[in-house]
């Protein structure tokens, strides 16, 4: 062997001898980290402890969620905004990284860097949103002062309720820059656009379609339809969403047919939605969109006041409108099937006034609680169900869950396909084979999950607002997968061609 030759392979092993060194350090490093950081706060810290449990393992790490994102269609990457990727956070300290617990406060701020998702806020009119619930702040005051939970503008009740998504996000979006509100950290507004993984447009499309459909005196437009005509023209004419078509745009169009004139306009936009029922698949789809739970109208019970199996004397509870169209025609079915049980309540009619605590108190004192397709596939009842901690029985084949990619409803929920459950005695010999312990496990989980599905002023940790910011979070991962892949080709071009 040469002396030449010798250096070079004593320099290889060398070279071998210190990579390997590193390896093994970055790898200890990154376990370390991945203890406080990998796995956020939020659900999924309790994948960790308990796999039994009704959460799924989600497949993707937060760096995938939180990396950076411009959604400026330019090359440009923004590197001064800082990677949240399990280095960065594990230099957070693991106090600054725990959620409060809910009831309990934080002091800390939360500032954009450690938010998994950066909201820019159009500052629409007050028509577009609490101008519509009565809100008149000072001449150009676009945003009410959210600062004392007390004196926000309140949503109507009632029925209106049920599709009130549109109003709690978009207090939460306020107050995340509001000093001394105490609130999770999933989502902050930024004032810049470009600095934003999502452009939400602030626009209350159920309240508008509830409230404002009707035609006045000589009207040729209603108000909800004069607002979607001036939301079309507004987006379409900003340069946010001329960046990417609309497709990092967040609309909330909660109510089955809010919406309905400007849906296929800005059908490239995310939609939050109950569910699919009444959109053709290229407008709205699971890909992009996300599902929200609505607003339940029975009151949540604590778990303390939640009766057991042998306290809740009813099998099955459903109170409803009858439909005869569309899916709806099983209530009907159902009702002859079931109407002569003793241990059956099952009625028709919408709950509304007094009749919302009665029907909360009846769905508390039942086993099973009946959530049959109408003439959406969704309704409110299955939320008044989990609140009631009373097991949902889902007849509905088209029904879209909210969070369905961290819940798994199947340990919370029986799920009977349309077709079963109009066999004569198939419902009831379900309903009757399950056995305390079985029925009692998922009461247990509902216990735990039913948080998850109550909206909050300001937003609670792992409560239906925070949820649905982490999984627009999650979807929008998606999105930076094409932007990405997109850019391959183009941006290597772009280079040759600017030389
Ligand atoms: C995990 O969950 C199961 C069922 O929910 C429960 O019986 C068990 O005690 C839990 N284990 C831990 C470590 O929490
Ligand atoms: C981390 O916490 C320690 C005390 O536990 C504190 O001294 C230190 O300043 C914190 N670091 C940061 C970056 O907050
Ligand atoms: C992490 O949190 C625990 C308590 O939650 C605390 O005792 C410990 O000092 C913290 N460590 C650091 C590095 O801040
Ligand atoms: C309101 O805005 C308009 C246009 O930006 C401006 O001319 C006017 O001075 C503002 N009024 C007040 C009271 O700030
Ligand atoms: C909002 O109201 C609080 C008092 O409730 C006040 O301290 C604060 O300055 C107000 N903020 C704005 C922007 O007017
Ligand atoms: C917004 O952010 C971009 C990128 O970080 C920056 O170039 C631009 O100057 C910012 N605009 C304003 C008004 O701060
Ligand atoms: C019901 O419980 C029994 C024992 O407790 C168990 O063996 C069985 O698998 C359970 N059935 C279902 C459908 O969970």
């Amino acid at each position: 062997m040469s002396e030449k030759s010798m250096l070079s392979s004593r320099l290889f092993f060398y070279l071998v001898t210190i990579s390997m060194f590193l390896l093994i350090l970055s790898s200890v490093f990154l376990l370390e980290c991945s203890n406080t950081s990998i796995i956020p706060r939020s659900v999924f810290e309790r994948i960790l402890v308990n796999s039994t449990s009704v959460y799924f393992k989600p497949s993707f790490r937060s760096e995938q969620i939180t990396s950076p994102f411009t959604p400026s269609g330019d090359t440009q990457i923004n590197v001064e905004r800082p990677v949240r990727s399990g280095k960065l956070a594990c230099q957070v300290n693991n106090s600054s990284r725990k959620m409060p617990s809910p009831g309990k406060h934080r002091n800390m701020e939360c500032v954009p860097s450690q938010a998994h998702l950066r909201v820019f806020m159009y500052d629409l009119p007050p028509e577009f949103h609490f101008g519509l619930l009565g809100w008149k702040g000072r001449v150009n005051q676009t945003w009410p002062n959210v600062s004392n939970p007390s004196r926000i503008p309140t949503y109507p009740g009632g029925l209106n309720l049920q599709h009130s998504i549109e109003y709690w996000l978009t207090l939460d979006l306020l107050s995340s820059n509001t000093p001394n509100v105490l609130r999770p950290c999933s989502a902050i507004r930024v004032k810049n656009s470009s600095q934003a993984d999502i452009i939400f447009v602030p626009f209350f499309s159920s309240l508008s379609y509830n409230k404002h459909s009707k035609l006045h005196g000589k009207e040729k437009v209603s108000v909800n339809q004069m607002l979607q005509r001036k939301l079309v023209q507004f987006l379409w004419g900003q340069e946010e969403w001329k960046r990417l078509g609309g497709k990092d745009h967040l609309i909330i169009a909660h109510h089955p047919n809010s919406m309905l004139d400007a849906r296929s306009k800005l059908g490239s936009a995310r939609f939050v939605l109950a569910d699919f029922g009444r959109y053709p698949v290229e407008i709205a789809n699971l890909g992009k969109d996300i599902i929200a739970p609505y607003r339940h109208l029975v009151r949540t019970i604590s778990n303390g006041e939640s009766a057991p199996f042998d306290k809740r004397p009813i099998l099955a509870y459903f109170q409803g409108a009858i439909y005869r169209k569309d899916g709806g025609f099983i209530r009907q079915e159902l009702y002859y099937l079931l109407k002569n049980e003793k241990d059956i309540h099952f009625t028709f009619g919408s709950i509304q006034g007094k009749g919302i605590s009665s029907a909360g108190q009846g769905m508390a004192s039942s086993k099973f609680c009946l959530n049959i397709a109408g003439d959406t596939p969704s309704s409110n009842r299955l939320f008044d169900a989990i609140a009631s901690h009373c097991v949902p029985v889902i007849i509905s084949d088209q029904i879209e869950l909210p969070f369905e990619d961290v819940l798994d409803y199947s340990q919370f929920c029986l799920f009977v396909r349309a077709s079963d459950a109009v066999k004569k005695g198939y419902l009831l010999d379900l309903l009757r084979g399950i056995k305390q312990d079985n029925w009692t496990r998922m009461w247990e989980n509902l216990k735990e999950i039913a948080h998850h599905f109550d909206y909050h002023y300001p937003s609670q940790p792992n409560d239906a607002v925070d949820m649905i910011w982490e999984a627009v979070s999650r979807k929008i991962s998606s999105l930076r997968i094409s932007l990405h892949r997109g850019n391959r080709y183009k941006r290597s071009l772009s280079l040759v061609q600017n030389n």
